[in-house]
């Protein structure tokens, strides 16, 4: 079966073609980074605008990649959402056209669940789950007991890491995202400041991290005022000893109690390389997966891989009212 997968809902125009839910035929991935490192984040109007530009060229060249024709498609899987709507009207529009065209089913992608699947390229996804969940947008645990079966065990209440990381990042004056930069320079640096670890002893698998991200830049900005010379690199070490400690206590706690099979690691902060090497060094009695790095952050592979396991979990598609939802559920 082939599945092709249709990612616009930030910064990156994707479109995959992915065969029986697990071999990548192509992932074309056009990335709009560069265009909004200038404002130091993402500026809608923008993105929806280059989005516009490059989506039928990143659909022609998925297909050529693929060595595919439109014709062999045998269902179409877009993001529905959640993210920017104006992105993610233009990938759901451009997947419909192709839908309707040539007669194909379509079905829409929560955007995390896409996330999810991306570990099911090169491992299998083992039940009981837990997956950890790490973006720009969210920081949750969600247990599955079975395909496409979310069971959210907890979330963050206010900011997500991959949120936190990228405004310590703007604090310290390093570019857009800063999530990568951040994580290479705590490589350099060492743990000084030692920064409140939020909610590790709470019983719960809730999560906070504004209140680290608020002490992280007061620090900075003290430090600054007093002319007080200092490490970046010590900064991004503490703050990513911090975070990585929570994450990593928390994950570990929810995969005892749940007496999960596997655990899996989506979306872009599972890129990290800390969180990485804290998780496979503090958790060895449970097998814990990662995407390979291309596959953690916003692609279409990881879309397409999801549709196909939402369609043969439901066994049904969308129609082609199927509309983007910037808010929508998992
Ligand atoms: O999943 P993603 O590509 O987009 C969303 O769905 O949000 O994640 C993007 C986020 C950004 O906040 C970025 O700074 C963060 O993932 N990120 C990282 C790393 N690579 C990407 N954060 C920490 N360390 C990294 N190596
Ligand atoms: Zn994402």
């Amino acid at each position: 079966m082939y599945v092709m997968g249709v990612e616009s809902s930030c910064d990156e125009t994707s479109v995959a073609i992915v065969k029986d839910g697990k071999t990548v035929l192509s992932n074309i991935v056009l990335s709009q980074i560069d265009i909004h490192k200038e404002y130091g984040g993402v500026v809608p109007e923008i993105a929806s605008r280059e989005h516009v530009k490059g989506i039928s060229l990143v659909f022609d060249q998925a297909i050529i990649k693929a060595g595919v024709k439109y014709e062999d498609i045998d269902l179409v899987a877009v993001t529905e959402g959640p993210g920017l709507i104006g992105s993610l009207l233009i990938g759901v529009a451009a997947a419909k056209v192709v839908a309707m065209n040539y007669n194909i089913p379509i079905i829409g992608v929560h955007h995390i669940t896409g996330h999810i699947y991306a570990n099911n390229i090169e491992h299998e996804l083992q039940f009981p789950c837990l997956a950890l969940v790490v973006s720009g947008g969210h920081t949750e645990l969600i247990l599955m007991n079975g395909h496409f079966q979310f069971s959210k065990i907890g979330e963050t209440a206010d900011d997500a890491v991959g949120e936190a990381y990228d405004k310590v990042a703007r604090v310290l004056n390093l570019p857009y995202p800063g999530g990568p930069m951040v994580d290479k320079l705590a490589q350099q640096g060492k743990d000084i400041y030692h920064f409140p670890r939020p909610m590790i002893d709470s019983k719960d698998y809730q999560f906070s991290f504004s209140g680290l991200k608020s002490h992280v830049i007061n620090l900075h900005h003290n430090l600054c005022q007093r002319n007080e010379t200092f490490e970046i690199a010590d900064f991004c070490a503490s703050f990513q000893e911090a975070v990585t400690d929570v994450l990593v206590r928390k994950t570990k706690a929810a995969a005892t109690e749940y007496q999960v099979k596997q655990i899996i690691v989506a979306g872009g902060v599972a890129a990290n390389k800390g969180l990485r090497s804290k998780i496979n060094h503090e958790i060895t009695e449970i097998p814990v997966c990662f995407p390979s790095m291309g596959y953690c952050t916003d692609n279409a592979a990881m879309i397409a891989v999801a549709g196909f396991f939402k369609y043969q979990t439901l066994k049904a598609a969308d129609d082609y009212t199927i509309n983007g939802n910037s808010r929508l559920e998992l």
